[in-house]
């Protein structure tokens, strides 16, 4: 079995296999994940039969694994595994010192004979977007952008960049700040496209979440009017809870994050209200 990193050429293997475990993925979302981390997204190739893939994503010393998956023909010898462990190779190559991922709570065995602990629980929830009345919440503008990467770093606990800036220059539209006294307290970004979406990353810090929570996700639930969302959203907050629930946004699943090595807080947990995807953290 050799690995190589992905390219276009792998697409179309990529977009079947995803779908097989009930994923769509468009080019365009497989261009913007392979533009993250070029050099850290791979392919299991035996006798030129494609296997499986994985991504990773590096946010300094924090990264994160993402897309693992396997063809149902190819499993149970061993190529999940060493999937893993290329990718926390070039993770820790890159000087990752925290690597993280989620993942269902089926296969936490599996990672946890890789060396992954579990930290924290992840809802994943359904709904749609709906006219609703917010207020206080400004959409986002470039000028804004180092702001909001800083708001992002102090709570999530490491730069995202790379992802925020990308969300910002395809999603534009979909960016909405929260201030308090002309300072940047929360915000709230969306991608996808036609007619379903991923909301998220959602933050706001915690002592203004009272006031800012709710109208975050009325403002991006309005832009998304008559779309499907999806959101991730960390299992410790009652507000949070009860804001979901008024939105009809409904419960299909959980997802567990784990921690390869160590058990390691990072950031803020209760500034984060929604994540920007599970395998972007
Ligand atoms: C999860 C997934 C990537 C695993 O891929 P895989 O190639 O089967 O992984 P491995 O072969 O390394 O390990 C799978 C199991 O087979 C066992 N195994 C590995 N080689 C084996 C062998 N030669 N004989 C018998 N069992 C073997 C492993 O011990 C492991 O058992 P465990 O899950 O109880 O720990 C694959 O099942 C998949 O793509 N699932 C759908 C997508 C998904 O769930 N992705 C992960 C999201 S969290």
């Amino acid at each position: 079995m050799n690995f190589r990193t992905i390219n276009p050429s792998d697409f179309d293997f990529i977009i079947d296999l995803a779908l097989s475990e009930g994923i769509r993925y468009t080019r365009r979302d497989l261009t913007r994940i392979l533009d993250y981390e070029p050099d850290g997204c791979f392919i299991a190739v035996e006798n030129e039969k494609k296997l499986g893939i994985v991504s990773t994503i590096v946010f300094g010393k924090v990264g994160w694994i993402g897309n693992l998956f396997v063809a149902k023909s190819s499993r149970r010898h061993g190529a999940g595994t060493k999937l893993i462990k290329e990718a926390l190779r070039y993770m820790q190559n890159k000087g990752v010192e925290y690597p993280k991922l989620y993942c269902y709570p089926h296969r936490i065995t599996f990672y946890k004979r890789l060396g992954f602990l579990t930290e924290i629980n992840v809802q994943v929830l359904n709904g749609h977007g709906r006219e609703t009345q917010y207020e206080n919440v400004e959409g986002l503008t470039e000028d804004s952008i180092d702001e909001l990467i800083a708001l992002d770093e102090r709570l999530f606990g490491a730069n995202r960049l790379k992802v925020l800036r990308r969300f910002y220059d395809e999603f534009k539209e979909y960016c909405f700040a929260t201030r308090v006294d002309g300072r940047m307290v929360g915000y709230i970004m969306a991608s996808g496209a036609e007619d379903e979406y991923e909301l998220g990353p959602w933050i706001c810090e915690p002592r203004y979440q009272d006031e800012f929570v709710e109208e975050l996700l009325k403002a991006e639930m309005n832009r998304l009017t008559g779309k499907r969302i999806e959101l991730s959203s960390p299992m410790h907050n009652t507000l949070v809870e009860r804001v979901l629930k008024k939105c009809d946004l409904q419960q299909k699943g959980i997802a567990i994050r784990m921690g390869y090595g160590k058990r390691v807080p990072i950031g803020n947990i209760e500034g984060i209200l929604g994540i920007g995807g599970l395998d972007r953290g």
